[in-house]
């Protein structure tokens, strides 16, 4: 495994993190599986929001910090908010009790990470300020950072809390896997005729690069909004015939090779994955252990169905 600082948090984070949004599914014992074959495969990065599994992933995941009491500062934990039925909402007055309820469903008394879960186009850059102000003061938040956003509402953001020391925007995350690729089509196809070139992102990654914002690829195996995994769908015969033979010479599964092409952009990558098997979570932390040549990162890219301009 490998580990990047987290902002100025002080922990060093696993690039490989777990993603709890489909624990809600499981029962206690499962979970705790989970969570201990990431720990024993090095992960130590957990990533929720308030609203997976209505907030019972959330819990669950306090029922297994209560049968393993030494975990808690053994772990990194971020947390997310702002997404409401039918709307998205960053008024101070949500943050603050969003992050209440979250302190309450973990049973902890803070989080390491908070994200703004989605872009509200009625936020009030002062009301966000002063609410991660406060959260930062009262101990409940160490550390701040967004999701779905762009390079602009970054900038925006950032200028409102720029004059808050204490605060920075540490990470963004965004849906990025090698069939989920607009932010790097974009890059290619930048003044082209291509549909590559239409800008979706607004040279996000480019950004975040350059302010060191960590970037935090969700749905890292799934095809489109949670329509199943590419991983052996026939439907991209030609992207798992790489996978398998680059599996093959690095002695690892396909996926830590779909992974490891995430963790090949020269940004500061994270990979949140959704596994909840055991077995897989070992897998996935291999993913780590090697880096993709140039030619084989192309050569992945291709084979998913892109062409260079
Ligand atoms: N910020 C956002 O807006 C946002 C949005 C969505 C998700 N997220 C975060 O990203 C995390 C990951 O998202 P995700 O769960 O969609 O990611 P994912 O890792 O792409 O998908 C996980 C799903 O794929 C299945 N799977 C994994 N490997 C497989 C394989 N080799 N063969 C067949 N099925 C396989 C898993 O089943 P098994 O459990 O059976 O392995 C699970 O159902 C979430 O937990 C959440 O933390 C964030």
């Amino acid at each position: 495994m490998r580990y990047i600082e987290f902002g100025n948090t002080g922990k060093r984070v696993s690039v490989i993190a777990l993603g709890c949004m489909r624990m809600a599914s499981l029962d206690v014992l499962k979970a705790e599986a989970v969570v201990k074959a990431s720990l024993e495969s090095g992960i130590n990065f957990f990533d929720h929001a308030d609203i997976y599994g209505a907030g019972k992933s959330e819990e669950l995941f306090a029922q297994v910090l209560k049968r393993n009491p030494s975990l808690r500062d053994r772990i990194f934990i971020q947390s997310k908010c702002a997404i409401r039925s039918g709307l998205y909402d960053f008024s101070k007055r949500h943050i603050l009790a969003s992050v209440d309820g979250i302190l309450r469903r973990l049973g902890v008394d803070h989080i390491d990470c908070l994200l703004l879960h989605r872009p509200d186009a009625l936020m009030d850059l002062d009301e966000v300020s002063s609410a991660f102000s406060e959260l930062k003061t009262s101990g409940k938040v160490c550390s701040f950072g967004v999701s779905n956003m762009n390079r602009f509402q970054m900038e925006l953001l950032g200028c409102a809390i720029e004059n808050n020391s204490s605060v920075i925007i540490t990470a963004n995350q965004l849906q990025l896997s090698l069939v989920h690729t607009p932010m790097i089509d974009e890059m290619f196809n930048v003044n082209t005729k291509f549909d590559g070139a239409i800008v979706r992102s607004s040279g996000t990654l480019e950004y975040c690069r350059m302010k060191d914002i960590i970037v935090q690829c969700w749905s890292p195996l799934q095809k489109g909004f949670f329509q199943g995994v590419f991983l052996g769908d026939p439907e991209y015969g030609k992207l798992n015939d790489v996978l398998n033979s680059l599996a093959e010479e690095y002695k690892v599964g396909p996926d830590a090779v779909a992974y490891a092409w995430l963790l090949r952009y020269p940004a500061r990558m994270q990979v949140i994955v959704g596994t909840m098997s055991p077995d897989r979570i070992e897998s996935a932390s291999h993913a780590a252990d090697f880096d993709l040549t140039r030619e084989q990162w192309y050569e992945l890219y291709r084979a998913a169905g892109n062409s260079l301009p």
